[in-house]
């Protein structure tokens, strides 16, 4: 499951639109069973613009999907770490064991927790919603 969100990212990083920063992200994510994948979007007015995880996570939110288990990212850089605003995002719908997946290739890969990505988070339970 891991080589498959690994491919779908890189598929997905084929569909950057990123004239500006020239820099391609993709991003595949496992919501409720199903894969969903997305790539960075820039705009020319820039604060539109959108990484490739939130296209992913939101493709999935917006099905109907509740709950990331796994999520994949691979950019141009040697180990692309999602932004902060993604972290917070993956947060709002992480699973209790979700596996952030920091792709540079099938089989050159790191996983990491919710807790490492993102400690001390501030999330839904803090408004007395989810767990
Ligand atoms: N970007 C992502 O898509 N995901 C990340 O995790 C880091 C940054 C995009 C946003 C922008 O289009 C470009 O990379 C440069 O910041």
């Amino acid at each position: 499951m891991i080589k498959e969100l690994i491919e779908k990212a890189r598929e997905a990083q084929e569909k950057s639109y990123s004239p500006y920063s020239n820099f391609r992200v993709g991003a595949a994510v496992l919501i409720d069973g199903k894969i969903y994948s997305g790539c960075n979007i820039e705009i020319a007015s820039y604060s539109p613009t959108i990484c490739a995880e939130r296209t992913a996570i939101f493709k999935g939110i917006s099905e109907g999907g509740k709950k990331i288990e796994k999520i994949a990212i691979v950019g141009d850089n040697l180990d692309t770490y999602p932004c902060g605003v993604c972290r917070q995002v993956i947060r709002e719908f992480a699973s209790e064991d979700v596996e952030i997946i920091i792709a540079n290739s099938i089989d050159d890969y790191k996983i990491y927790s919710m807790e490492e990505i993102l400690p001390h988070s501030f999330g839904p339970k803090d408004l007395g919603k989810g767990e």
